[in-house]
């Protein structure tokens, strides 16, 4: 699938599948900003702002 996201006020059409997280998503468009810290939902690494 594909789907065109604004991120950072930028918008940009990103391919993903039905398995696909947020995080992984944004990493594969060079938002390394975002991190896994500990894949357990503890440290609020990965958060993002929507
Ligand atoms: S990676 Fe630690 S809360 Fe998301």
């Amino acid at each position: 699938m594909n789907g065109t996201f604004v991120i950072n006020g930028k918008k940009r059409e990103l391919n993903f599948t039905d398995e696909t997280i947020l995080l992984d998503l944004l990493r594969s468009a060079k938002h390394t900003e975002v991190h896994c810290g500990c894949s357990e939902s503890s440290c609020v690494c990965c958060t993002v702002a929507l």
